[in-house]
């Protein structure tokens, strides 16, 4: 299944990317050597991210985001995305 089809990532090159250690969408195309355009699958790979994530790495920062999530402040690259989503 494509998750980015701006750069035709499907659902396992995604898991790749996990399993070496991206933990955000923007690792994610940082490991394919990629910059997200549309940012349409920003929220699916945040769901990949956290469910690759669930329970599996209990010092990880990001398992503890998942556990108790922090009110993050607005990415200051915003305005860049017309659709409010920043992928870090
Ligand atoms: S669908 Fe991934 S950047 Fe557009």
């Amino acid at each position: 299944m494509y998750v980015c089809i701006c750069h035709a990532l499907n659902d396992k090159q995604v898991t790749k990317a996990l399993e070496n250690g991206a933990r955000t969408p923007a690792s994610v195309f940082r490991h394919y050597e990629r910059q997200v355009q549309c940012g349409k699958c920003v929220p699916m790979m945040r769901d990949m991210v956290q469910s690759h994530c669930a329970n599996q790495c209990p010092s990880c920062p990001s398992h503890a985001a998942t556990q108790h999530p922090p009110s993050l402040p607005e990415p200051a690259n915003t305005e860049n995305f017309p659709y409010g989503i920043a992928a870090e």
